[in-house]
């Protein structure tokens, strides 16, 4: 069992990354280049959102942790790059201390400090990247390249919209996306596309992209839980969507390991309630605009059917509700 308390939201706008830039959303080969490289960031909600991470990592360890044994070597690299970034960015944070291969790694933000052999993993309480990725509140997954294609060798996931590490572990980028109805605009096959430009991927030179979803009061859902969130989406209503249901937005970036030539994709999932959108109009008018335009076989594949038009509803009230504002 997990516990899944919404305990909370985004509350510095200008961090949250808006998904929309017009009022019709379709899939599309959306990638670019990353302009600040360092993934590491320590938002107002990093406290809370690492206690979750936290959490559910103990309540689920199978569920949100999986590795195969030879992909040590590549942890220690996402280890080292990420302890890097952190440091770089965060001097008062964060600090490792170096005497040889015997480091010593503090966060300060919850008074951790932790020893151990680097390169050695019997010396850390839990496999590289599952232990350095306890210090984030990213996801972290590392896509092995073989055979013109990635595999999914290393999981940690904790915001999960239908993934997870036990659920996706092994699998190609290509069985990964088999559930998604990956088409474009203009009707084209995306999988292969998108594949192809991974494999283009080169070290020190990242690339992001953002994706969304909408979470029916909860912020995460994966296949190995669905008997309890399913049924659970239709049970919203008008009145209480504007509370329940929540913007989910993936910052998503993709990182070239120099040494492995793996991708290392590193996912930074924010949250806003509906209520929130009226806090910047912009964001109100393009979501309203986007959710009555979804096609149905997108709204089928991202689990939103079910509570779609009570969310439409809801913004259709509050839209109302500011025009006649206007005219009085
Ligand atoms: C290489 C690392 C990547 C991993 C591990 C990954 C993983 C996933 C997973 C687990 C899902 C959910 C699949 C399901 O429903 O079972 C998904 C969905 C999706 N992925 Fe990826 N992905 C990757 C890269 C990309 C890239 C580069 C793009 C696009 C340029 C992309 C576009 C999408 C889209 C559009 C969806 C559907 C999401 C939605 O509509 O909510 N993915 N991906």
């Amino acid at each position: 069992m997990f516990t899944q308390r919404l305990d909370f939201k985004t509350t510095d706008l200008d961090t949250f990354p808006f998904p929309f830039t017009s009022g019709n959303y379709r899939y599309s080969n959306d990638l670019k280049r990353l302009s600040n490289i360092n993934c590491i960031e320590v938002t107002p909600e990093y406290r809370l959102q690492v206690e979750a991470k936290r959490r559910l990592l103990q309540e689920q360890p199978h569920i949100r942790f999986q590795s195969f044994p030879h992909t040590l070597e590549m942890q220690w690299e996402v280890f080292e790059m990420l302890i890097d970034m952190a440091i770089d960015r965060y001097p008062q944070h964060f600090e490792v201390l170096k005497d040889g291969d015997n480091w010593t790694f503090k966060n300060h933000i919850f008074g951790d400090s932790d020893s151990f052999v680097f390169g050695d993993a019997s010396t850390l309480p839990n496999e590289p990247l599952d232990y350095i990725g306890r210090h984030f509140h990213n996801d972290f997954v590392l896509m092995v390249h073989r055979d013109s294609n990635f595999y999914l060798e290393v999981g940690q996931v904790s915001y999960a919209a239908l993934f997870s590490a036990n659920w996706n572990k092994g699998m190609s980028f290509d069985e990964i996306h088999a559930p998604v109805p990956f088409v474009s605009r203009k009707g084209d096959e995306l999988a292969e596309r998108v594949r192809k430009f991974l494999l283009s991927i080169e070290p020190g030179k990242p690339w992001t992209r953002i994706n969304w979803n909408l979470m029916a009061n909860r912020w995460d859902v994966n296949y190995e839980t669905m008997d309890v969130w399913e049924p659970q989406r239709s049970e919203i209503t008008p009145e209480s969507a504007g509370k329940l249901v929540r913007l989910r937005v993936e910052e998503q970036k993709f990182y070239r390991l120099p040494r492995s030539n793996a991708i290392l994709f590193v996912l930074n999932t924010q949250f806003l309630p509906l209520e929130d959108l009226t806090l910047r109009q912009e964001w109100f008018d393009l979501t309203y605009s986007v959710l009555q335009d979804i096609p149905e076989p997108m709204a089928e594949y991202k689990g939103i059917a079910p509570f779609l038009p009570q969310s439409v509803e809801y913004l259709r009230r509050i839209d109302e509700e500011r025009k006649s504002e206007h005219l009085k």
